[in-house]
C-alpha cells in the first residue's frame, strides 16, 4: 500500500492501536472518561492541534476542533472515539482519523475554507459507561432530559453528574447547548458500516438513508435468594430461570415481527455467586426495527410474554432510552451521492450520532465497507484502500461544502 504510506492517511488508526485493548474480551473497551477514553482525548487533542486546529471541549464533554474560527453555518465532521465492551477498531475512530485525514490534506493542498469548519468527538456514542448510546449528542441536542442524565450511574454506583466533576465539567451546565447547535451548518459522521450492505452491493461507500428506530430496556426479574445446596428444586422462586425464559421470548417476539432485532447483551444476577439462587437478575434488552409502531410493538409483545413470569418470580420493564426511526435528509444525501460520482443510499440498524442530530440539522453520513460484515466485535474491520476512498470522499464533500 505504498500510496497510503506516502500519503501519511490513517496513521492515527495506529497510533491509537495500542489504546484500551480488552485481553479479556478481545478488541476494544473505551469508555467515557476513564483510562483509553482519557488517553484518546488527550491523542485527538494533540493530533488535532498539530494542524493547527484550535480544541475546546463543550459543557457535556464533546470535543471540538476548530480550522478557522468557530462560528455558525460550519461544515461540522465527526464520530466517536468511545466503544461497546470488546468492539472493533473501526467504529468511531475511522470517522474521526478520516476527518482529521481529510482537514490535513485540504490544508497540503493550500485549500481555504470560506465557512468554519470543525471536527467533533462525541462523548459516550455507544452508552457504554452510563446505558444511553449517544449521550454526547442528545444532551447537547437536548434530546435528553439534563436531570434524569445527572442521575444517570455507571457499574459502580458513579452517577454521570459525579463523573462530569472528576472530568472537569460543571454538571449543573450538562444539558441543551443551543449555542454550539447554532453553530452547525452540516454535520457529517463517515463511520465504517456494520452489516453486510456494501457487501452485498458490492461497493466501497455509501451515503446512509435511514437508521431503525432503537431503544434499550431494562428486564428485571425478583425472586427469592436461596441456598444453591439447600434449596429443593420444587421449593424454588429462582430469577435467573425467570431470566432465562424472558430471553427465548425475546427471540421469539422478534421473530414473530419481519426485519426486528432483538438482543439481550448484558445480564447481571444479584448477588452473583455461585453457589446462590439469585434474589434478583438484570436482563438488558436492545430492540429496533423498521418503524417506530413496529418496534413499540415488538417491545409490547415481549411485556405481555413477561406477565407470568415462570418459578414464580415477578418482572419489570422499564425503558431507558428511545430513538425514533431516523430519515436522513433526502435531497442533501442525493445531493453528496451525486458530488460522490452516484454512490447508494444504504439504510442501517447501527444507531449513531448523526441519527440524533438530523432531526436539529441538515444531516448526512458516509459509509465504508467491512467486509467481514461484522461489527461490535474484534472482527470488525475495513481494507485500507476503502478507508483511503473514504477519506478522499470527505476531502472532496469538504471542498464542495466549505
Ligand atoms: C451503537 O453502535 C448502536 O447502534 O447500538
Ligand atoms: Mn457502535
Ligand atoms: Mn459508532
Ligand atoms: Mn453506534
Amino acid at each position: 500500500m505504498p500510496d497510503l504510506v506516502a500519503h501519511g492517511l490513517l496513521a492515527g488508526l495506529d497510533e491509537i492501536a495500542g489504546t484500551g485493548r480488552d485481553l479479556r474480551a478481545g478488541g476494544y473497551s473505551r469508555h467515557l472518561w476513564q483510562g483509553a477514553d482519557l488517553e484518546l482525548r488527550a491523542w485527538f487533542t494533540e493530533r488535532a492541534e498539530r494542524l493547527g486546529l484550535a480544541v475546546e471541549v463543550d459543557r457535556n464533554g464533546n470535543t471540538w476542533a476548530w480550522w478557522g474560527a468557530p462560528g455558525p453555518g460550519a461544515v461540522v465532521v465527526g464520530s466517536h472515539l468511545d466503544s461497546v465492551p470488546g468492539g472493533g477498531a473501526y467504529d468511531g475512530p475511522l470517522g474521526v482519523v478520516s476527518a482529521l485525514d481529510a482537514v490535513a490534506r485540504l490544508q497540503a493542498a493550500g485549500f481555504v475554507p470560506t465557512r468554519p469548519c470543525a471536527v467533533l468527538v462525541f462523548a459516550e456514542e455507544e452508552g457504554s459507561r452510563f446505558g444511553v448510546a449517544c449521550l454526547g449528542s442528545r444532551l447537547l441536542s437536548g434530546a435528553i432530559d439534563a436531570d434524569a442524565a445527572r442521575r444517570l450511574t455507571d457499574r459502580a454506583g458513579i452517577t454521570l453528574a459525579e463523573a462530569a466533576v472528576t472530568a472537569g465539567l460543571d454538571p449543573a451546565h450538562l444539558g441543551r447547548d443551543q449555542d454550539a447547535i447554532d453553530r452547525i451548518g452540516i454535520f457529517l459522521e463517515l463511520h465504517v458500516e456494520q452489516g453486510r450492505g456494501l457487501i452485498d452491493l458490492g461497493e466501497p461507500l455509501a451515503v446512509a438513508s435511514s437508521i431503525l428506530a432503537h431503544g434499550r430496556w431494562r428486564l428485571s426479574f425478583t425472586g427469592q435468594g436461596n441456598h444453591a445446596g439447600a434449596t429443593l428444586m420444587t421449593d424454588r422462586r429462582d430469577p435467573m430461570v425467570a431470566a432465562a425464559h424472558a430471553i427465548v421470548a425475546v427471540q421469539q417476539a422478534a421473530l414473530a415481527s419481519p426485519g426486528a432485532r432483538a438482543t439481550v447483551g448484558r445480564i447481571e444476577a444479584v448477588p452473583g455467586g455461585t453457589n446462590v439462587i439469585p434474589s434478583a437478575v438484570h436482563a438488558w434488552l436492545d430492540a429496533r426495527a423498521e418503524t417506530d409502531v413496529q418496534a413499540r410493538a415488538v417491545v409490547a409483545d415481549i411485556t405481555a410474554r413477561l406477565q407470568a413470569p415462570h418459578a414464580g418470580c415477578s418482572a419489570t420493564v422499564v425503558e431507558e432510552s428511545w430513538t425514533s426511526t431516523v430519515a436522513f435528509d433526502a435531497e442533501l444525501a442525493a445531493r453528496l451521492a451525486l458530488v460522490l460520482g452516484g454512490i447508494p443510499a444504504l439504510p442501517t440498524g447501527a444507531g449513531h450520532d448523526a441519527g440524533v442530530l438530523a432531526s436539529r440539522v441538515p444531516t448526512a453520513m458516509l459509509f465504508v465497507r467491512n467486509p467481514t460484515g461484522i461489527s461490535h466485535s474484534p472482527d470488525e474491520f475495513a481494507t485500507l484502500e476503502d478507508c483511503l476512498a473514504g477519506v478522499e470522499a470527505l476531502d472532496t464533500l469538504l471542498r464542495e461544502l466549505l
